[in-house]
């Protein structure tokens, strides 16, 4: 069971300050969806979560499992179990992805033997398959002229090898085919039930909420949550609009 736990978190870049007092939390098995406008602040907090240098924490808190994470490294974070897909992946040329894989899982799980590189390769391969992605990527470098729908697939088949408790997913179905936004909601939905994770999914569309069926909705604008509510949010926001809902929950409060 884990829990992460973002408190009155107040985030500046370049002096400028971005997220003005954020509180949210995710939970093992829950599902959170963040939604927001552009400029919002969503990958700002996506990347503060994961202690980006460029994102300054001018107050308030990042908890995993009740303890703060604000001191460790982007690499300690990803150690304990926290995952970011990106929304714009980049490519690391010269290291494929298989290498790259199967060395992050040792570093995840460093007691465990390396596993072998033949049968890795071939798990991998059968796991591109599945996603409707070209078997060969898997020897090529991380992303090397991946179009930008492969990339976020990649960032999938990162997910479910590394299987961390807490993932953020910022605009995983941005760029993905029909198909492939089903097959990746299916992947969220089979990462929840096996292993338990809980997930943050920032998007802009209510499809990619439809199929995972969030417990909790988020709406973030100008840096700061809102409103919340259940899967009902991401509805009314689709056709009400951003302006008319945000105005409407400053008039309640
Ligand atoms: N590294 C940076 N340097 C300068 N300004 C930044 C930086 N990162 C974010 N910002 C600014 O912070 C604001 C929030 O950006 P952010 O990327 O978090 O928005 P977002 O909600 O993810 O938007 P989108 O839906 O377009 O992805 C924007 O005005 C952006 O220009
Ligand atoms: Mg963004």
């Amino acid at each position: 069971m884990s829990t992460l736990e973002i408190k009155e978190l107040y985030v500046s870049v370049e002096d400028q300050e971005i997220l003005h007092g954020v509180n949210l939390t995710i939970k093992s098995g829950e599902i959170a969806g963040i939604m927001g406008r552009n400029g919002s602040g969503k990958s700002t907090l996506a990347k503060t979560i994961f202690g980006h240098p460029d994102y300054k924490i001018t107050s308030g808190d990042i908890l995993f499992n009740g303890e703060s994470i604000l001191e460790l490294s982007t690499d300690k974070r990803a150690r304990l179990g926290i995952f970011l897909g990106f929304q714009s992946p980049i490519a690391i040329e010269g290291v494929t992805m298989s290498n790259f894989l199967r060395t992050a899982l040792h570093l995840k799980n460093p007691d465990e033997k390396l596993e072998n590189p033949i049968k890795f390769h071939r798990k991998l391969k059968s796991q591109f398959e599945q996603i409707g992605l070209d078997a060969s990527l898997v020897n090529r470098g991380v992303n090397e002229n991946a179009s930008g729908g492969e990339r976020k697939k990649a960032e999938m088949i990162q997910m479910s090898v590394l299987q961390p408790s807490i993932v953020v997913l910022d605009e995983i179905d941005s760029g993905l085919d029909i198909d492939a936004l089903r097959v990746v909601a299916e992947n969220i939905t089979k990462q929840r039930e096996e292993t338990n994770s809980g997930f943050l999914l920032i998007t802009h569309y209510n499809r990619l909420l439809t199929y995972t069926k969030p417990d909790i909705i988020y709406l973030m604008h100008k840096g700061t949550i809102v409103k919340s509510g259940g899967p009902e949010l991401a509805v009314e926001l689709e056709e009400k609009g951003y302006e008319k809902l945000v105005a409407e929950s400053s008039n309640q409060n």
